[in-house]
């Protein structure tokens, strides 16, 4: 029976007090246990028992065996309750990366990625994707989601594009705040979310070719491939005043927006790794910034830093992080800082800031009176509401480029020729962070396709997968996608389609009348040697799981409201954006029909 009497169990008394009384019984062991977050696959539950450990995460596609609602929340909770059973009781937190929707769920609504919300320019709708969001994962009783990025990416060829609202710092200003204002207020009594903004600092602002993951942090002999990192956790190569004025500045705002969180970037600063920092971490972050929060590392990040390991805990800890996704060897982290501490590398002082950040956060989340959320929730996954929110989105995001020869809207009284296996793939249309960290090709969760949408409108629909057909069509809709991706894995080199979609494109044109692109990407593409062959070309991003809802907009049904927040180049000669200033198509560019 938990002694109540105790000040930090008393949800009564100030929650500084609380934190006070707390951390004043707590050994270096309890202490350290709280700035040490495993992932789930490396850690058995007992062990958030046996190292007192203050988080544990799933990374992308970290999910349980069977992968339900149901059995995320029994999940989750498994390594909740081992935390409630040590001697001071403090509630572990759960961390999962919720980008757009509780997308590790399958069968959870996914909603459009942030590319695609940044051309909405709606930030009551990312308000109420948001809250849904929230829901979901509160009802699976993870109470720290790894969102907002507040990247501001400048070089489209990052593989990280899609998770940016835009390349412009006011519009991801505008849309991180309603973010923020959404996830904090679940609107579910007293129960709230942790959001996180990220990657602190310069994420989006790396050099072509400036990646080096140092090989001693891969596992095994995996070699990084030739053409993936080639800018992720690159070098941002800024002064001061254009890394404050493009970079910070939506930190400025996500902490008056009440951000309790902030991760570090993989990147660097002008050659210093990000982790490393102390003087962006401790000095601009929490002192000229004021953030009280905590700061958590990126995954397996702090190891990055040197060769020994012991540097880099000294290092990154001495920096400002507080807490370290290790994310596998939770052990040997917390020996090595233990050992760090007994050598005085690092101070009593900067163990007890770092704990006493954690444990005002989750005083306040109500983590220590709601450990357990209600099991009723779960009915919020996937819900009709939800999925008509995802459809509004996938509307309000679509971004109409051109449209000649008055080939929109469609009429239904036409013949349609729906070409391209993106116009019936729902992983397609998705994107990475889907069910698995890198996502997937296929019908991966429960979802609409846009074939299934146009279907809804005309009877007179033909399908080819390769733009071929016997008959000439009045119009015909093809569909093109980048395969998902996630992270570096994403980097892109080269950015004009390929040959293959640009022969789908060829072959379509041939037997129709009018000839609409859809483009399904995490960003803009170059179409310069088919923009002939498009009558309208119809940038819908990562539309989601309710991709039928485009049909609504190509028929006319629902206006096309989105505007660019990326420059949409024409050739690779226009990037990075400081060389787009002659590209046809700018950020607010959209035709509305
Ligand atoms: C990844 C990403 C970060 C994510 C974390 C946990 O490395 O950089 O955005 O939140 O790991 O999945």
């Amino acid at each position: 029976m938990q002694n109540i009497s105790s000040i930090y169990q008393n949800s009564s008394r100030p929650i500084v007090d609380r934190v006070d009384d707390l951390l004043n019984r707590m050994t270096l062991a309890e202490k350290i246990g709280q700035m040490t977050q495993a992932e789930k696959n490396s850690i058995p539950p007992e062990d958030v028992k046996n190292y007192y450990l203050g988080s544990v995460l799933s990374g992308g596609g970290g999910v349980p065996e069977v992968n339900t609602p149901e059995t995320w929340r029994e999940m989750v909770q498994s390594y909740i309750r081992p935390s409630l059973e040590t001697r001071l009781a403090i509630p572990a937190i759960y961390g999962v990366d919720a980008v757009h929707g509780h997308n590790n769920v399958i069968d959870a609504t996914i909603f459009p990625h942030n590319i695609g919300l940044g051309a909405s320019r709606d930030t009551d709708l990312v308000r109420r994707i948001v809250q849904a969001t929230a829901r979901t994962l509160l009802a699976t009783n993870v109470h720290w989601n790894f969102s907002p990025a507040v990247s501001v990416p400048q070089d489209i060829r990052w593989g990280r594009t899609y998770e940016g609202y835009s390349e412009d710092t006011d519009i991801v200003i505008q849309m991180s705040q309603a973010y923020l204002e959404g996830l904090q207020n679940p609107d579910l009594g007293d129960v709230n979310m942790l959001g996180c903004a990220k990657h602190f600092v310069g994420d989006g602002g790396t050099t072509w070719g400036t990646t080096k993951i140092p090989q001693w942090t891969l596992e095994g002999n995996w070699q990084v491939p030739d053409d993936m990192f080639k800018i992720d956790q690159g070098d941002t190569q800024l002064d001061e005043d254009e890394l404050r004025k493009i970079h910070i500045a939506p930190y400025i705002t996500a902490i008056d927006g009440g951000v309790r969180s902030v991760m570090v970037s993989h990147s660097m600063w002008n050659g210093v790794k990000m982790h490393a920092h102390k003087y962006l971490v401790t000095d601009v972050l929490k002192g000229e910034m004021g953030f009280t929060g905590f700061v958590v590392s990126d995954w397996m990040s702090i190891n990055q830093i040197s060769e020994d390991y012991y540097t880099c805990v000294v290092k990154a800890i001495n920096a400002g992080i507080d807490m370290n996704m290790v994310p596998y060897d939770y052990k040997l982290f917390i020996q090595t800082l233990t050992k760090a501490v007994d050598a005085g590398d690092v101070t009593l002082e900067r163990i007890d800031d770092a704990v006493r950040r954690i444990l005002t956060v989750k005083f306040e989340l109500g983590l220590f009176e709601q450990p357990y959320t209600h099991e009723q929730w779960l009915d919020y996954i996937g819900a009709d509401d939800h999925r008509d929110l995802a459809r509004e989105a996938a509307q309000k995001t679509a971004t109409l480029l051109k449209n000649d020869n008055s080939a929109l809207p469609l009429r239904s009284e036409q013949s349609i020729l729906v070409a391209g296996q993106a116009a019936d793939d729902i992983g397609l249309a998705c994107g990475g962070w889907t069910i698995s960290w890198q996502g997937m090709v296929g019908a991966i969760t429960k979802g609409t396709t846009l074939l299934d949408g146009i279907r809804q409108h005309s009877e007179n629909v033909t399908y080819s997968v390769d733009g071929s057909a016997d008959e000439r069509a009045n119009v015909a809709v093809v569909v093109i996608a980048e395969d998902p991706y996630a992270e570096g894995i994403g980097d892109r080199p080269d950015l004009n389609i390929t040959d293959e979609q640009k022969q789908l494109i060829r072959t379509t044109r041939t037997n129709c009348d009018k000839l609409v692109l859809v483009i399904y990407s995490g960003r803009p593409l170059i179409i310069a040697d088919v923009l002939d062959d498009c009558d309208a070309v119809v940038a819908a991003w990562l539309p989601g799981s309710e991709a039928s809802a485009l049909a609504d907009n190509l028929y006319g049904d629902v206006l096309f409201t989105a505007k660019l927040s990326y420059t949409w180049v024409e050739s690779m000669e226009q990037l990075p954006r400081k060389n787009s200033g002659s590209a046809k198509w700018q950020v607010g560019h959209g035709l509305s029909l």
